[in-house]
Parts: structure tokens; sequence; C-alpha cells
């Protein structure tokens, strides 16, 4: 047998056995890499006479064609092979019965986030947003509220650093001052956010969320504040009427200052809120003071309005009869799917918030 044809015949022994992309690369090598066996052979070209080099030539040239289509086709049948593995893993089978594809749900408190938000916009408010961290300028000092004022030690603040300049903010009225540093009057927005404070228990957790209003134009007026707050009550609680009542109270940033209650009752077991002879506090308000105006440069000569805040959770609680507000922060699933909402319902007013 000629060198030649040892060298074909080993070759077709290898290549019937190869099985991956990985061998065939070696046998390519093996056979055309630099000190390959065909490569070699097309070495020793030079040291034949004329005669025998053409016979020679032809039939390595032959040899050589022969074993490069036999590679490129072994290369195809590889990649069809691992093609169809591929297909065979994906493959769908479309008799199986259909996975729910809503399993995700919305939190109590993000979609009482998005009523309030659909309420307050149907009268004219956007949204403003501000950052969780705050300085203490913003939470207290511009909000009227000066370092030995007695409103700090109620606020059990979270303070980040020792010379108490940056703080976890203690409520969302930083925002009215952020919004009308920013701007110019007329000023009308809704907060929502999250606040913190040194505080945990049935009813108060140390992260928890607040919503702030600020309605600055003017002429604006407490009857405009009652007006507004009226509105938002009966739309957020689904109800026709409700009994509500205006509690003088205390606030740096407004004078004069309210608290508000609704009426309710219980009735087996459940609260129904607009009726009854019981009172719950459910926000804080009053016209802005004008220190507050006056450390935004707003001229209090013509401006004024009324700002407002008020717990979502607590009314997330009491609107969705959740009576423990640590489970809104432990992010069990079962408790979820229980009180979530569902994400393809977002609450319109005119579709109805919650259905
Ligand atoms: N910031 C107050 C708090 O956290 C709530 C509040 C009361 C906000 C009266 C206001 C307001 O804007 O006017 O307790």
């Amino acid at each position: 047998m000629s060198e030649l044809d040892k060298i074909n015949s080993i070759f077709d022994a290898k290549i019937s056995a190869i099985k991956t992309k990985e061998e065939l690369q070696n046998i390519k090598t093996e056979f055309f890499g630099k000190n390959g066996q065909i490569t070699k052979q097309f070495k020793t070209l030079g040291s034949l006479n004329p005669e025998q080099r053409k016979e020679f030539a032809s039939k390595l040239n032959k040899i050589k064609d022969d074993i490069t289509n036999q590679i490129e086709q072994k290369n195809f049948e590889i990649e069809n092979l691992e093609i169809n593995e591929k297909l065979k893993n994906e493959k769908v089978d479309i008799t199986l019965p259909t996975r729910a594809y809503r399993q995700g749900k919305i939190h109590p408190v993000s979609q009482v986030i998005d009523e309030i938000s659909s309420i307050f916009s149907e009268i004219g408010f956007s949204v403003a947003e501000g950052p969780d961290v705050e300085t203490e300028y913003n939470n207290f000092t511009a909000l009227n509220t000066p370092e030995d004022h007695p409103a700090r030690d109620m606020h059990d603040t979270f303070y980040l650093e020792k010379n108490k300049k940056l703080l976890l903010r203690t409520h969302t009225s930083p925002v009215q001052i952020r919004t009308m540093l920013n701007g110019k009057p007329p000023f009308k927005i809704i907060v929502p956010g999250r606040t913190y404070r040194c505080d945990s228990d049935q009813t108060h957790a140390p992260m928890f969320h607040q919503l702030e209003g600020l309605h600055i134009d003017k002429n604006i007026t407490m009857g405009h504040l009652k007006g507004c707050l009226d509105y938002f009550v009966k739309e957020f609680f689904e109800v026709k009427n409700v009994k509500m009542r205006f509690r003088p109270s205390h606030f740096p940033f407004t004078e004069p200052s309210a608290e508000v209650d609704i009426g309710y009752k219980v009735e087996n077991d459940k609260i129904i809120i607009g009726e009854g002879n019981k009172w719950l506090e459910v926000l804080g308000c009053g016209m802005v003071h004008p220190n507050v105006l006056k450390n935004v440069k707003v001229n209090i000569k013509q401006y004024q309005g009324f700002a407002f805040g008020m717990g979502i959770d607590r009314l997330a609680m009491l609107k969705y009869g959740i009576n423990d507000l640590r489970a809104f922060f432990e992010t069990d699933y079962r408790w979820l799917s229980h009180f979530g909402f569902d994400p393809l319902d977002v609450p319109t007013n005119y579709r109805g918030l919650s259905k």
C-alpha cells in the first residue's frame, strides 16, 4: 500500500468515529496542521523529479480534496445533530394546559397609592416626589420647626450622621419645600412616599407611607381645604356620605392647623366608614404657615394655601380590613395573594377604584 493510501485509510477509520466539533478540529490539525500528514506529503514534492512529481501531486491533491470534503460533510452532520437536539429540548407541547399568567399581585399599599393619585388627579393635583434621605433643613427647619422645637422629639428621627445634618425623612412634608424652591406658584401637588421613624408595634412600623398634599394659589382658603378633603374621603372609601369633623390641632408648618376625623361604626366585626358615632383620625392639615412660604421665597402678600398629610398604610388597612400593619412589610406571598390586586385592573375614578 502506498504512503498516500495508508493516509487515506487512517483518515477513513478516524472520521467515521467522530461525534463532536472538537474531535473534528483535532483531525483537521492532524492532517492539515503544520506537521499534518497531508502537509508533510506536500513538503516531499520538491525532492521528486518532474515526472514523479506530476503523478504524485495529482494523487495527493485528489486525496486532499477528498479528505476536505469529508470533513465538511462531517461538520454539516454535526451541526444538524446539534440543531435537532436543541429543537427537541425547546419543543412546546401545545396540548399542555395553560399556566396562569397573572401570578403577580399588586400590594395593597401600591394599590392605595394608585387610587389616591387617581382621585387627586381628577381635581388637578399632580404627583411630586422627593428622596428618602433628606437634609435636616428640609425636613424640619424650613418647615418652621427650629432645633429646639418639641415637634422634633415627637418624630423619633433616624439620623444618618453624628452632626444630624442628614436623616431619613420623618414625613413627606419636606417635598413641599423642594417643590416650592424649584418652581413658581401656583402649586398643586400630592406626594406619596416612604417615611421613617424609630417606632415599631402593631400600628407603627419604622418605615411607613405618607401622602402629602399642597395647594398654593391666590385666594385659597380653609373652605377649599375642607371641600378637597370631603371629596377625597368620599371617593376613597367609595361612599356617598361621610361624617367628618375638623379638630383644632397644632403643626409647626400650618396655622391654623386641624386634624380630621371620620365617623364610623362596627357591625358584625366589620368597620363601616362614614356613619355611626365613633371617630377615627385620618389626617393632619392646615393653612401653610407664612414662615414656610417665606423660607421658599413665595410672596405671602399674593399667595397662600393649604397642606395636608395622611398615613397611607392606615388608609389601606381601613379600606381593605387589614388589622396588623406589620403584615404589609413581611413579604409573605400567601398574604399578598389574598390581599393583593390584579395588576391589570388599574384604578381609575371612571371605572371604579377597587371594583
Ligand atoms: N407632616 C405631618 C406628620 O407627619 C402631617 C401633616 C400635618 C402634614 C399637617 C401636613 C399638614 O402637610 O399640613 O405628622
